[in-house]
């Protein structure tokens, strides 16, 4: 009798560090797909970088994981070290985050920006897969992240968030998801926000499309079709809860030669 092989998924476990929850799942780096049911445990407040690696290894601990780990955060990430931390605790800031998280699971770690793993996740995957060009993509949270991916490549740490918009503060002050709930304002009138700083954007990068991200999302027929004046699509991503996650794993795949 002949025996089948199959072959086993190439498989990394991404784990999404947020504000409030930190997410993991194992990926299947090929196809995407996530490999088990994601799990998700609150981020401890205060959310330090020893509290956060605690967590992060219980997690990990949680799957009996043994591979390599991709990890987003909201934060610029650069070489391993965190140089920013907007809505997350101040110690991040030069803190050598990458290292921190591989000591304390005692495995590979790949840091990386929570909007940079989203945006690759959905040019290899998702509602830009295969696209040439500049794609631009937002993620509307707490804060606005921000990917730019050209020809397939990603351009870490683009903070488009963070730029003076409309004028005197930083453009998620302006129209991040956050602010339209603490302003309880109605679709038009964010959808009037963002498209003000869609123009800017659009000023300043002339991007062949654009795909929003973050929880608000889910609710793009409310928004997105109010947008006038721009030279681009404007579309939904497609990995919605899951893009952060898988977005980790692909870069880790990449940084460990799977
Ligand atoms: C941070 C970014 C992050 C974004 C979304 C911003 O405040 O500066 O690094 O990608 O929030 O979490």
């Amino acid at each position: 009798m002949t025996q089948t092989s199959v072959k086993a998924p190439k498989a990394v476990l991404g784990i999404d560090i947020g504000g409030s929850g930190i997410k993991g799942a194992p990926v299947n780096v090929e196809t995407g797909e996530l490999l088990g049911e994601r799990v998700r445990l609150d981020t401890p407040q205060p959310s330090t970088p020893q509290a956060v690696a605690a967590t992060v290894s219980e997690l990990v601990k949680q799957f009996d994981w043994k591979g390599p780990l991709g990890c987003t955060f909201p934060a610029i990430v650069h070489n391993g070290v965190t140089l920013s931390a907007a809505n997350v605790d101040k110690s991040w800031i030069n803190a050598p985050a990458e290292q921190i998280l591989a000591d304390a699971v005692g495995l590979p770690v790949k840091l990386v920006n929570d909007a940079d793993a989203a945006g690759l996740a959905e040019v290899v995957f998702g509602a830009a897969k295969g696209k040439s060009g500049k794609t631009l993509v937002l993620t509307l949270g707490t804060g606005i992240g921000s990917a730019l991916i050209v020809d397939g490549k990603l351009i870490t740490n683009t903070e488009f968030g963070h730029v003076i918009f409309p004028k005197d503060e930083i453009a998620e002050k302006y129209c991040s998801a956050k602010v339209k709930d603490d302003l309880d304002l109605k679709y038009k009138q964010y959808a009037a926000r963002l498209n003000q700083y869609l123009l800017h954007l659009q000023l300043l990068l002339s991007p062949d499309r654009v795909i929003i991200g973050g929880g608000i999302s889910k609710k793009h027929e409310k928004f997105i079709p109010e947008l006038t004046g721009l030279r681009f699509p404007v579309e939904p991503a497609a990995l919605k809860n899951d893009a952060g996650i898988v977005g980790a794993a692909l870069e880790a795949a990449h940084t460990f030669g799977l």
